[in-house]
Formats: structure tokens, sequence, C-alpha cells
């Protein structure tokens, strides 16, 4: 079988302190790579760099807010100054500010969701992920290739109530992906976007237990993903076993479909 290609490959991933991309981050590292782990949460920095070597590759935390293009441009020339470059940009770090667009009760308009709550979602899910790869990629075409996968969701392609703007931006990091697929390939970048269902993780651990059972019902592997499972999808992409895949959407549900 084919090398995966990932020891010493240079691996950013954004959101790393928690959840998906903390197993993300830890899958690469299992296969030797060196991984920058991007967070607003400094607190996980130490447990971070010890679970990385732990795993068997090398880990690096950084403070980094993907929302602030100053910051982003300190995190990848820190990377660059340490590792040379950066060969796999994983724009994992995303955040949820539910509300119906407007509620309406006993005649009235009872609710709505914010200016706020949709200006962060877009910050974070949409213009953190552009900020990011367009700070990365330079330094990809200067060493002849890379690879960028953006996280999307279900709900990005199906719509889900209550989540305008989370939703709005899952579907945008698809859009985007498709867009560099097309821009980068010349430059032996691929880009592509992992779709998970419902994954057990901080972000969804919160709800309510009925809705926690209703993903559940409507997944037909009956059960909630664990970060893990998305996890590889990401490490099979960034890897040279997916050579030739680029401007791909792969989902990594269960088999979640709106309707079931
Ligand atoms: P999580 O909430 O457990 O972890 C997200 C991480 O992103 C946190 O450590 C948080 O501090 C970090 N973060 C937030 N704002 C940041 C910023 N401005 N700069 C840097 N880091 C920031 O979330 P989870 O569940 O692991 O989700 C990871 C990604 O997968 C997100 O993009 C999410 O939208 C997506 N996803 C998750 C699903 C789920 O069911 N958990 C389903 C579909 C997609």
């Amino acid at each position: 079988m084919r090398e995966t290609g990932l020891k010493n490959k240079v691996v950013i991933v954004t959101g790393a302190a928690a959840g998906i991309g903390r197993a993300t981050a830890r899958r690469f590292a299992e296969e030797g790579a060196r991984v920058a782990g991007w967070d607003v949460k400094e607190d996980a920095a130490a447990a971070f760099v010890h679970e990385m070597n732990a795993a068997g590759g090398e880990g690096l935390f950084q403070a980094v807010d993907v929302t602030h293009a100053k910051s982003v441009q300190d995190g990848v020339q820190q990377v660059v100054s340490r590792w040379g470059t950066a060969s796999v940009l994983v724009n994992n770090a995303g955040i949820l500010r539910d509300a119906q667009l407007i509620r309406y009760k006993d005649g009235a308009v009872a609710g709505m969701m914010s200016d706020e709550a949709f200006d962060a979602v877009v910050g974070v899910n949409l213009r953190g992920v552009f900020l990011c790869t367009r700070t990365v990629v330079p330094h990809m075409i200067e060493a002849g290739g890379g690879v960028i996968l953006n996280a999307s969701s279900v709900v990005g392609l199906y719509g889900n109530f209550g989540q305008t703007n989370y939703v709005a931006t899952k579907a945008g990091v698809i859009a985007m992906a498709r867009t560099w697929a097309r821009e980068l390939g010349k430059y032996n970048i691929r880009v592509n976007a992992v779709a998970p269902g419902f994954i057990a993780t901080e972000m969804v651990k919160g709800m309510p237990e009925k809705v926690l059972q209703s993903m559940r019902d409507h997944t037909p592997m009956g059960r909630m993903g664990e970060p893990n499972d998305i996890a590889e999808a990401y490490v099979w992409l960034a890897s040279d076993r997916a050579s030739f895949v680029s401007g791909a959407v792969i989902s990594v549900d269960g088999g979640i479909v709106t309707g079931t």
C-alpha cells in the first residue's frame, strides 16, 4: 500500500485545544507529523504538546485567534521559522450561536437572531478559514504543494432549524474549498471539505438529551460519531493516498440524510 507521506510533514490544525481538532492533531502526530495546534484556549498548551510528542509526532501550541489577521500571520511565521514550511492546514475552528431567524409568538415578534450572533459565527467559521488559508498558501506554493481541509457540516448541505448563521458558514466553506481547488491545483495544492454528522464533543454534548436522542434517531448507524471518526478522514485526505482527491466534500455522518 502507498505510504501516507505524513512523516515530518508540517500540519496546522485550528481549534486544536478540544474536540475534533484535538483528535485530528493527535492522529497526525501518530503519523509522525509536526503539528501546530492553534486555539484561543491557551490553558491547553502544555497538555497539547505533551500529547503530540507522546503520540509519535512533534507538538507546538500557539495562541492564535483565527479571526485576527495579525494573530494568524504571527502564527504562520512562527511555524515557518521553526519547521521551514507548512504542508497541511486543517481549518477546524468553529463556533455556534444558535437562534431562530425570527421567533413569532402570540401575534408578535418574540425574538430573532442578533447581528452579534450572525457576525461572531461568520467571523470564526468563514472569515477565519479565509484568513488562515490566504496566509498559509504562499508557503505551500513555495514548498511545491500542500493540502487544505475545511470543516463543513451535514447542516451545511441540508440546512438546520435555528442555525442561519452556522449553516451559511458551513455551506460557505464548501464553496471556498471548490474555488480554491480550481485556483490552487496548478500549484499541487489539494483542497477538500469534510462534512461531519453529529459528533460527541463539547459543542454538541451541551444540548438537551431530547435533541441528542433525535440526532441518534436520524442517523442510520444509530449513534453519534466520535472525534476520531472525523480525524481519520482528515488524515486520509491529507495523505498521499488521496493524491487525486481535490474539490470534494466527504460526508462522515453515519449515513444521515434529511427526512429519515
Ligand atoms: P469544539 O467546540 O469542541 O472545539 C472547537 C475549538 O475551536 C475550541 O477549542 C475553541 O476554543 C476553538 N476556537 C473557537 N474560536 C476560535 C478562534 N477564534 N480561534 C481559534 N480557535 C477557536 O468543536 P468541535 O465539535 O470539535 O467542532 C470542530 C469543527 O467541526 C467546527 O468547525 C464545527 O463546526 C465542526 N463540526 C462539528 C460537529 C459536531 O457535531 N461536533 C458537526 C459538524 C461540524
